[in-house]
């Protein structure tokens, strides 16, 4: 892991707190994200859905254009945490995988799918998306 473990538990505790505004009516799964910019600044996110389904967004992309939006370009890391009532291993989606590939260094992002601040997993973005377009 390339940030510090205090880093990383902050990152958790804010994707936890953004869960909480989880707009999540029709799957009732919530998910929180909370991105590291390269400045050190972090944006979070959670998932807002529709009723139409097409529309709604993901924690991580809610961060991410949340960020982008802002003016930041450079990105460290994200955590995401995401379940219904108990919080289970949740993974980024396809979509949200290749909006990272976008903005991030394959090798040097990192993506921590948390469950608690003392249980997480740690993954490089090119481990979760191999021979990105
Ligand atoms: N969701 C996210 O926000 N992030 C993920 O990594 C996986 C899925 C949302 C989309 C939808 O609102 C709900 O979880 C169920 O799929």
């Amino acid at each position: 892991m390339r940030i510090s473990e205090g880093q990383c538990r902050e990152l958790i505790k804010k994707a936890m707190a953004a869960r909480e505004n989880s707009y999540s009516p029709y799957s009732h799964f919530r998910v929180g994200a909370a991105l590291l910019c390269g400045d050190g600044s972090i944006f979070t996110g959670c998932n807002i859905e529709n009723r139409a389904y097409g529309p709604t967004n993901c924690a991580e992309r809610t961060a991410f254009f949340k960020a982008v939006s802002e003016g930041r370009r450079e990105f460290t890391a994200i955590a995401i945490t995401g379940g219904e009532e108990e919080t289970v291993w949740c993974y980024p989606c396809g979509v949200c995988r290749q909006v990272m590939a976008e903005f991030c260094a394959p090798d040097a992002f990192e993506i921590i799918c948390a469950r608690s601040e003392e249980e997480y997993k740690v993954y490089t973005l090119h481990e979760l998306l191999p021979e990105m377009f």
